[in-house]
């Protein structure tokens, strides 16, 4: 009696929990602010860390946004070597909005520095390292939110959507529907 259940049961909750796990990484996405309160502007010197810290700090995944809070600058996304010589000539993309979101479309290096003059050598500039999904193991996503404490108000990181439990629980849900009426 039991084992026709079992056979017709283990197989769908694999299922529904591989579909619930894409899920929860697919609808989990963090909103940073770049510099905190401060916001994206050359250093004056009595910064706590520089940008470049905080992204230490970080944990980065496709999907999640960067937000520049900024005024009488600018935003240019570059290559490594314009990064490496604050070459500001020829940005990949450049945004001077004063309030500009940067979402992560890929995994890999981006890197960030200011278009006006003496303010990336100054050190407004940003290398951020976006991991793949593989990376995220099931229950390690708490890791990329800030823990508690000051420093963590100053690192600006937000969390944007955190439906990953209701997910969940509707997945498990279609499947005890499911395997009731299979
Ligand atoms: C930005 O530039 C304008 C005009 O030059 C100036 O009035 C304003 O104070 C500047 N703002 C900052 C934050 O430097
Ligand atoms: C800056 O980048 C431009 C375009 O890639 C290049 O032509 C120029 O030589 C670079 N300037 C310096 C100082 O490296
Ligand atoms: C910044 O952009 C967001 C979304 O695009 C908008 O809701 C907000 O009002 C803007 N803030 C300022 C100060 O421009």
């Amino acid at each position: 009696m039991a084992t026709p259940i079992q056979t017709k049961f283990f197989p769908n909750l694999l299922f529904f929990l591989s579909v619930a796990l894409l899920l929860t990484s697919a609808v989990s996405a963090y909103e940073f602010r770049v510099g905190g309160p401060r916001g994206w502007t050359k250093p004056t010197g009595d910064e706590l860390e520089n940008y470049n810290h905080w992204a230490t700090k970080n944990r980065f995944h496709v999907g999640d946004s960067l937000y520049f809070k900024y005024e009488n600058d600018s935003v240019l996304v570059v290559d490594k070597n314009a990064y490496k010589e604050c070459n500001t000539t020829d940005p990949q993309l450049k945004f001077v909005d004063g309030n500009t979101t940067f979402r992560f479309d890929r995994h890999g290096y981006f890197y960030f520095i200011s278009g006006k003059p003496g303010h990336c050598e100054a050190g407004e500039r940003l290398i951020i390292r976006v991991m793949v999904h593989s990376e995220v193991m099931p229950g390690a996503a708490p890791s990329s939110q800030p823990g508690g404490g000051s420093a963590n108000t100053e690192s600006g990181a937000a969390l944007k959507t955190t439906t990953a439990a209701s997910v969940l629980m509707a997945a498990l849900g279609s499947l005890f529907a499911i395997s009731l009426f299979s």
